[in-house]
């Protein structure tokens, strides 16, 4: 069996910034109440030209060039996204094709935060049992085009962004050590979009309840995203048998910085070994694990040897763990 592990990763943010006081003029809301509630200040916004894959092909461009590899190198391309391009065909194939990839296996994988981890653990399997070489995952969120700007509960909280990793051969000690992986679909209008597929087609109607947007019971996901998380967290650690205080890094989903927190505070993890960017990107669903973890290589907070762990809780709802040394 081979051994599976990040060999690249690169990212996409669109340049436009929107700030809490550019929200507070659309909604009744405020800067300090978003600041205090989530640890949000600004988060992106896609122009109108771009769209998810565009994004998605700059961002596996530089993970390629990061792992040595080019688009022909690529056995396989998964896209986690819950704000595709469009319904049909899959935003992998605009991939596939604005890479010039060659005919490679390309499918989309609707997992909400926790995609890019459930990505990473299907290239895995392929990778070890020597179906595929060189995966390309992609977390990719346009979620602005989702999002309700009259429902303040939901508007101030999401982002767009976009980030790749190379999944391939990793040489031991480096790789993928433990993952786990979960769905609980008894929770799944706690965060969905009720209009616009097969369940109830696109009408007048749907449009006028603005049933096209993102609806979010966000108390009630509270409760079970921090309980989630740490178990989650604390069976992938018991699985490579590492202890809190060992991991250089802990990458949580940044949907709050307050599950964040309460998550970090529950695991035991000291907080400098946690990282945060929410308060400049907010929460880009499953581009945020990914974004961050492109940001600590580049930025020369992960080095080769470091444990890391990485956690996400999203709808569906889905959530999941991976440890992996680099
Ligand atoms: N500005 C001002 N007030 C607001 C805002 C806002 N933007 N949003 C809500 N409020 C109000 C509410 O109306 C409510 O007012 P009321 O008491 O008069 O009814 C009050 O603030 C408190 O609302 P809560 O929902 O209880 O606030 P809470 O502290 O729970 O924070 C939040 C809300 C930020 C959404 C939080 O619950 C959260 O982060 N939930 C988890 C989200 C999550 O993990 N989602 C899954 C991952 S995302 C994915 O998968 C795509």
């Amino acid at each position: 069996m081979n051994i599976a592990g990040i060999l690249g990763t690169g990212s996409a943010l669109p340049k436009k910034v929107v700030t809490n006081f550019d929200l507070e003029k659309l909604v009744d809301t405020s800067d300090q109440w978003i600041t205090e509630r989530t640890g949000i200040k600004e988060r992106r916004q896609a122009a109108p030209n771009e769209t998810t894959s565009t994004l998605c092909i700059q961002a596996a461009h530089k993970a390629l060039a990061m792992a040595n590899l080019s688009p022909t190198d690529l056995d396989m391309i998964i896209c986690s996204t819950i704000s595709p391009d469009m319904p049909l065909p899959s935003t992998a194939a605009f991939i596939q094709r604005g890479l010039g990839a060659r005919t490679v296996l390309a499918f989309d994988l609707a997992a909400a935060c926790s995609g890019f981890l459930f990505g990473m653990t299907v290239a895995e399997q392929f990778i070890r049992t020597g179906k595929a070489r060189y995966v390309l995952v992609v977390g990719a969120e346009l979620l602005s085009r989702f999002l309700d700007y009259q429902d303040r509960a939901t508007c101030v909280l999401f982002g767009d962004g976009v980030a790749a990793g190379i999944i391939g051969p990793a040489s031991p000690p480096s790789g993928i050590l433990a993952t786990e992986m979960h769905t609980d679909g008894a929770f799944a209008e706690h965060l969905y979009i009720p209009a616009g597929g097969a369940a109830k087609p696109a009408s007048c109607e749907t449009v006028r309840a603005r049933e096209h947007y993102i609806k979010m019971r966000g108390n009630e996901l509270f409760k079970v995203a921090v309980r989630s998380l740490e178990e989650v967290s604390r069976r992938v650690l018991e699985k490579a048998n590492v202890k809190p205080e060992d991991l250089d890094l802990f990458i949580p989903h940044q949907a709050n910085q307050r599950i964040t927190d309460a998550v970090r505070e529950r695991l035991g993890v000291a907080p400098e070994k946690v990282y945060s960017n929410i308060c400049r990107i907010g929460n880009t669903s499953s581009a945020s694990i990914p974004l961050c973890l492109d940001e600590c290589v580049r930025g020369g907070r992960i080095k080769k040897g470091d444990l890391i762990l990485m956690s996400a809780f999203g709808a569906g709802v889905t959530w999941g763990s991976a440890l992996i040394r680099w």
